[in-house]
């Protein structure tokens, strides 16, 4: 099939381009050229590169009409953010026989009732982001199933993988947090240290996708998350372990932790925190046959790869 993907070479498409052409797929890549993919791999010397910049292109009303020209059977959507951006590609794949495969997040979920949640629960979602996402979703749903272009959501929780940060025990990405717990140092948690991170390995968000294709499910949304998330505490005691420590951890209210954190990685925290995201993953699984790493295999690559690209200061101690 040929496939294009929009939004390439980023975290999910270096992943995800390298799998498509493995599985066969003639794949077009297309992302503005400003970076290259986290890991090189031979297979994107049989991919098609082409630079577009997409929110351009949006504004002069031509990329839909530019992706459809493509007569792909399927267009991998990881970087639109609006109703309109989606509007413009699913109104230009109308009657085009494409599959559009986008790229969500969980937070189109905002506080959860019950957890883990699955995709059906009502909604609250909050910031511009995730509401802007759940329009997203609702928008391309909808048409699918009233006989527009065929489409489906992939909802990723954080995503991790060698290459880039992760969201830390604190909810945040100050990298110091992962270099105390190494040092043997006490770490502060907000609250109980209870609330919860949802994480995914970039590869298998990439796996997700590349199931879809090939087994497609217009009209539907999955979660594509670990199968379990993780409490801060518990994601902590995880992290000492892996550098041969125990836990030194003291908890205290968010509005006193806060004052003692650096105001961005306090409102990251914050942000994660109030979403505490716990997803099932059992739609996509039973669908889809999605199958991903634990939340803590796929953070400790990302860490292995902080520490040994001496980004934290572990005071030379090294993992376990
Ligand atoms: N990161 C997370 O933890 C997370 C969590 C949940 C959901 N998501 C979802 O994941 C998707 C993002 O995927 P990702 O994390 O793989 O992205 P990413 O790592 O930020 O990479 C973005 C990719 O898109 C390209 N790009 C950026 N702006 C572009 C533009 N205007 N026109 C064309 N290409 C552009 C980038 O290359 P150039 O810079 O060279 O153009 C790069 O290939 C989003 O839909 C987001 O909502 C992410």
């Amino acid at each position: 099939m040929r496939v294009v993907v929009i939004g390439a070479t980023g975290h999910i498409g270096s992943y995800l381009v390298p799998r498509l052409v493995r599985a066969g797929h003639e794949v077009i890549a297309l992302a503005r050229g400003q970076r290259e993919p986290y890991h090189p791999d031979p297979a994107w010397q049989q991919v098609k590169r082409e630079r577009v910049d997409r929110d351009a292109e949006d504004a002069a009303g031509t990329f839909g009409t530019r992706i459809a020209g493509y007569q792909a059977g399927a267009v991998v959507d990881l970087v639109c953010f609006t109703e309109d951006s989606a509007r413009q590609l699913a109104e230009a794949l109308r009657g085009n026989g494409s599959l559009l495969l986008h790229c969500g997040t969980i937070w189109v979920h905002g506080p959860l009732a019950a957890v883990p949640a699955t995709e059906d629960v009502h909604r609250e979602p909050f910031g511009e982001y995730g509401i802007a996402k759940a329009a997203i979703e609702a928008y391309l749903l909808d048409q699918a199933l009233d006989g527009g272009t065929p489409a489906t959501v992939l909802h990723a929780g954080h995503i991790v993988g060698p290459g880039w940060p992760p969201c830390n025990p604190a909810g945040n990405f100050d990298l110091d947090v992962f270099g105390a717990i190494a040092r043997g140092e006490e770490i502060a948690l907000p609250n109980f240290g209870l609330e919860t991170l949802h994480h995914v390995h970039a590869d298998d968000v990439a796996q997700a996708f590349e199931l879809a294709l090939s087994r497609p499910v217009s009209g539907e949304s999955f979660h594509v998350v670990s199968p379990q998330a993780l409490t801060l505490r518990g994601y902590a005691a995880a992290v000492a372990g892996w550098f041969g420590r125990e836990p030194r951890l003291r908890f205290a209210s968010f509005e006193r932790w806060a004052q003692d954190v650096d105001p961005t990685h306090a409102n990251t925290t914050w942000e994660h925190i109030a979403h505490s995201p716990c997803m099932s993953i059992e739609k996509a699984r039973t669908t889809l046959g999605y199958a991903p790493r634990s939340s803590l295999r796929a953070l400790r690559e990302s860490v292995s790869w902080l520490v040994e690209q001496g980004r934290v200061d572990t005071g030379g101690r090294a993992l376990v």
